[in-house]
């Protein structure tokens, strides 16, 4: 990625107040003190004059500079100073786990923990029946140490002063030693769809503005060093250092605000339409605050801090929920090829008074059931498990930027799109349909809608959701990332478990590893993604496996062949910053249990070698390697498929009354060597192959790297087929040049690649 050189004037007096800050971490007397599990980080608590302070160190050196704790509230005392210590606990956990689907088959999750318990005096509340409540108001602090970084929340307990209040500021600190090097989007209450920045920490000012210029809609930025989690950053001495936040639930998300003459960071709740920052009611807790600390770039993509900070899973039942690899009517509506309305007639729409059928159609409408066909075929021919349709449904013509209420009832559908006979016949073809509900931001009317929605999706077979946020928020005035809307999101994904639905929410809260605790949230966007096309920098996707995915897997919808969009949609203009070679790197450099293959078929049946990768890539692993990294530069990951999920979405199918039985997607067929035409009594019979992945994708610059394969079995052949960007491959120039070669290799082999400007590989690996 491009790196920024500004004037750095600023950084040098910075730099002299983050060592006296130092020096006066060193004086500072610390009350409590607890170590990771591998004694390299130290994570220290104390109070001076009753304001709580904590600090981070590794192997001696600071990472985080005594930095402060608490709460400011409206019509309460602060809750930053005038604390006494009236307890302290410590202790130990260690437990592995088991994800329903993920980059590995088991994370183990490792911790040491302080537990301090913080009071103020404070006036007894009256409660009902006369008595006083508690004269103090408590608030702990829970600081749980791992390997590889620390996690606090705050708590408040029921037998307190405090019961109902409003927070006005959460005031948590991150005070940073230096002027590191950041990879951050703008700190915004509403959307997250924007080119990372990599730049200096002192130069966020100077650059705030710009990435709004490129990004999505709408804005609702707070100041000129703001930024969203997940933060990642580097020190000049290779520290890899990422601040995020972990179980975001019933309370807004976080900003970061910068104090750039201090280098000290603070939360910047997102507020709701009255700007409270948090209605809270003891017993409650906040989410965690994260501090990931790694020495390696690689090390930061096998953290799983951010998920075992989240609860366990609280289904009994998650056979139902299984890995998804799909394809779309969708691509074709972004590019602008034809369109999600159905009429050009009216000048607004009107649910159930708009009669539709007498209306005269446009003849571009995307989601009519004979293309919808096409589509099945296509995706049912190539071992896909799903098939997303958007523009299905009524009210397309005025969805967009009128903050209408009443925009959509996600149950009609257009007239020319047979939702009964599309179920049967993708069920017949060995698929499902997947369901799209844009919501239009109207949660309000969503809520009203969703148990009938969910109840159709039932009724028809849909098994998972793509939802969308698109424009501002109603109820007016508020915002994509505060608590209601937050406890929106969160209610969309209990209600579709109670229907055994997953969903893949677009333009929701960036993902804080609830899908540990609710595995049935299988996709988020959150994030600029393809749909963006021109608008995304080279380097982009090398960033956001350190970021946005940090908190749960992406539907980056990845897989465009055709880069130049007047092939695609002819008549308009504009190109992709990308290589085929890059594309099918992303299968395994980005991680999602919901992978789309998002280009047309007609796009892919000119290139069905190179489509063969993403036939036969799988989507969820029981083992990752993290090969080589740097954020902005490249990332190369090898993976391992897990069997026992391999065939599941297709598997379930067959329980549908109209559902064809024999059916064995892509992926499996690859691991088990089996011919096109094979059944699942094929499979039953089949013995797997040691089957891996490996992807990688570059910056803007072209790299040759070298790919050591000893991840692989030892003595074990394999053959390898390696998709590569041509030696004359380029972004700009010539981006779909790409070379198949195969070979035999083992775990002594190290395969030398290169990746063109903005390119990438994919290698798939099957032992013989
Ligand atoms: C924005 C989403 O990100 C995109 O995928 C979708 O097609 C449109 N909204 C329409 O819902
Ligand atoms: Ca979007």
């Amino acid at each position: 990625m491009k790196k920024l050189l500004l004037l750095l004037s600023v950084a040098l007096p910075l730099l002299c107040h983050a060592q006296e800050q130092a020096s006066a971490s060193a004086d500072r007397v610390w009350l409590n003190t607890i170590s990771s599990p591998d004694g390299q980080l130290e994570l220290r608590f104390t109070l001076t004059d009753g304001v709580p302070f904590y600090m981070l160190a590794r192997n001696g050196q600071s990472v985080v500079l005594p930095s402060r704790l608490g709460f400011e509230l409206f019509n309460h005392d602060n809750l930053d100073s005038g604390f006494s210590l009236k307890d302290a606990t410590t202790s130990t956990f260690d437990e592995t786990w088991k994800p329903v689907w993920g980059e590995e088959a088991e994370i183990r999750n490792h911790y040491n923990e302080l537990l301090v318990k913080l009071e103020k005096p404070a006036e007894a509340p009256l409660l009902a029946g006369g008595k006083r409540g508690k004269d103090a108001d408590v608030m702990f602090i829970r600081f749980r140490l791992y390997d590889d970084g620390l996690g606090f929340r705050y708590e408040f307990p029921q037998d307190n002063a405090l019961t109902y209040f409003m927070i006005k500021e959460e005031l948590s600190e991150f005070a940073m030693t230096g002027d590191h090097t950041a990879w951050w989007i703008p700190g915004d209450y509403s959307t997250q769809e924007f080119n990372p920045t990599e730049s200096k920490l002192s130069q966020i000012r100077q650059l705030s503005d710009i990435p709004h210029k490129r990004g999505g809609w709408p804005f609702t930025p707070f100041s000129p060093t703001g930024v969203q989690t997940a933060l990642q950053m580097k020190t000049d001495e290779g520290l890899y250092i990422n601040i995020h936040e972990a179980a975001v639930l019933d309370y807004p998300t976080t900003n970061l605000n910068l104090d750039d003459s201090r280098m000290v960071f603070r939360t910047w709740l997102t507020p709701d339409a009255e700007g409270v920052k948090g209605r809270m009611q003891a017993p409650c807790k906040t989410p965690w605050r994260s501090v990931m600390v790694c020495k390696s770039a690689t090390d930061v993509l096998a953290s799983r801090l951010v998920l075992n900070l989240n609860d366990p899973c609280v289904l009994d039942d998650t056979s139902w929920i299984h890995p998804v690899k799909y394809m779309g009517v969708w691509w074709e509506m972004i590019t602008g090829k034809t369109e999600w309305s159905y009429t050009y007639d009216y000048p607004s729409v009107q649910l159930g008074v708009t009669d539709y059928r007498a209306s005269k159609p446009h003849g571009r409408h995307g989601a009519n059931t004979a293309n919808v066909k096409r589509y099945i075929d296509f995706a049912s021919q190539n071992g896909f498990d799903g098939l997303l349709i958007e523009g299905w449904n009524e009210g397309w013509e005025d969805w967009y930027g009128h903050q209408k209420d009443f925009v959509f009832d996600f149950l009609t559908p257009y007239p020319d799109f047979d939702l009964p006979e599309l179920n049967r016949y993708a069920h017949e073809h060995g698929m499902r349909l997947i369901m799209h509900h844009e919501t239009s931001s109207s949660t309000l009317n969503y809520e009203r809608w969703m148990e009938k929605a969910y109840q159709l999706m039932n009724q028809y077979g849909y098994n998972a959701v793509k939802s969308g946020y698109v424009g501002k928020i109603i109820p007016y005035g508020d915002y994509h990332y505060s608590q209601p809307t937050i406890n929106h999101y969160h209610y969309a994904i209990t209600e579709a478990a109670k229907h055994h639905i997953m969903v893949n929410a677009h333009e929701a809260v960036r993902p804080t590893g609830l899908c540990r605790t609710w595995p049935n949230m299988i996709g988020n966007e959150s994030a600029m993604g393809t749909e963006f096309r021109g608008t995304i920098q080279p380097g982009h996707t090398t960033i956001f496996p350190f970021t946005r995915l940090q908190g749960g897997p992406m539907d980056y919808t990845p897989g465009i062949f055709e880069m130049d969009m007047s092939v695609t949609a002819p008549g308009t203009t504009g190109r992709m910053n990308h290589t085929l070679c890059n594309q099918l790197g992303l299968y395994v450099t980005f991680y999602s249990p919901l992978q789309m293959a998002a280009d047309l078929p007609e796009n892919y049946a000119r290139f069905m070698d190179a489509f063969q990768f993403i036939k036969d890539v799988a989507v969820d692993w029981d083992k990752s390697v993290y090969i080589d990294a740097e954020p902005g530069a490249y990332i190369i990951t090898a993976r391992h498929p897990k069997l026992s999920t391999l065939n599941k979405a297709s598997e379930s199918t067959a329980t549908l009354p109209d559902g064809k039985k024999d059916v064995v997607n892509n992926a499996t067929k690859f691991v088990y060597a089996l011919p096109d035409n094979a059944t699942t009594a094929d499979l039953a019979k089949a013995q797997p192959h040691d089957v891996w992945y490996v992807g990688g994708v570059t910056d803007e610059n072209a790299r040759e790297v070298k790919v050591r394969l000893d991840f692989l079995k030892p003595g074990v052949k394999y053959e390898a087929t390696i998709y590569a960007d041509a030696p004359d491959a380029d972004y700009e120039k010539n981006p779909q040049a790409y070379t198949i070669t195969r070979k035999k290799v083992t775990a002594k082999s190290v395969l030398k690649l290169r990746m063109a400007r903005a390119g990438g590989f994919a290698v798939s690996l099957r032992s013989l």
